[in-house]
């Protein structure tokens, strides 16, 4: 198994008969929903079922055969099961370059649990040392946001597709990718600062949102687990 399998099947591993989870997107949760499905089939899990946070994870879940939900019909999850581009020692993370964020920190904000899976080379002393921040837009005006993006000291370059097209999220939204030459310095202040300009629907930065983090590394897998501050 290589690395991010060995993260998904430990993951999978913590889910139990009668769940409802939250299914993520992307290359590391493809492992675990294989391996959901393969113990969905087998009769190994029974009576779980998933909320899914995009529409190519909704499809896969279905050909395997989970049986799959809706926010509506079950407003709080158990799990949810991620991955992440990203991931500080404080296990904020930077999510989205599959370009699913909006409907991952939807189903995150509705779960008790969220469990985090990566392999090592996603651990990162600093936010955005890695890779850029994704930042979901609507189209209107897109070039405005972009213009005002770059105001808050990053590059920011429009998503595409191979084609040439802009990458359309399955919430018919643009992204733009914000790198910051030296990574984030205060992700706390930027999450406000996004939240508070018109235009920008979401960005990849989930902090305190991670319950624990799977860690599959050369050495083995370990887990790393949120430790509360005192109040
Ligand atoms: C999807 O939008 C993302 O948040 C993914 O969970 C994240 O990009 C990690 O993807 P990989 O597991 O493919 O690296």
């Amino acid at each position: 198994m290589n690395l991010k399998q060995q993260a998904a099947v430990y993951a999978v591993d913590m889910v139990e008969d009668g769940m409802v989870l939250g299914l993520g997107t992307g290359s590391t949760f493809a492992y675990a929903l294989e391996e959901l499905g393969a113990r969905v089939a087998a009769g190994r899990l029974r009576a779980v079922v998933g909320v899914p946070t995009s529409e190519a994870t909704a499809r896969r879940a279905r050909e395997l055969g989970i049986p799959l939900t809706t926010l509506a019909e079950h407003p709080e999850l158990d799990m949810v099961i991620d991955g992440a581009d990203e991931v500080d020692p404080q296990l904020d993370l930077i999510k989205g370059l599959g370009g699913a964020l909006l409907r991952e920190k939807i189903v995150a904000f509705a779960s008790r649990r969220f469990v985090t899976i990566v392999d090592e080379s996603k651990l990162v002393q600093r936010l955005g040392t890695r890779g850029p921040l994704p930042v979901e837009v609507v189209p209107f005006a897109w070039e405005v946001h972009m213009r005002w993006l770059t105001t808050l000291g990053c590059r920011a370059e429009l998503r595409h597709n191979p084609d040439g097209t802009p990458y359309v999220t399955d919430n018919h939204n643009y992204i733009v990718h914000c790198t910051f030459p030296q990574g984030i310095t205060d992700a706390y202040a930027l999450d406000q600062t996004l939240h508070a300009r018109p235009g920008v629907v979401e960005h990849g930065l989930f902090l305190g949102v991670a319950s624990e983090v799977v860690v599959a590394g050369a050495e083995g897998v370990r887990v790393l687990k949120r430790t509360l501050s005192p109040t």
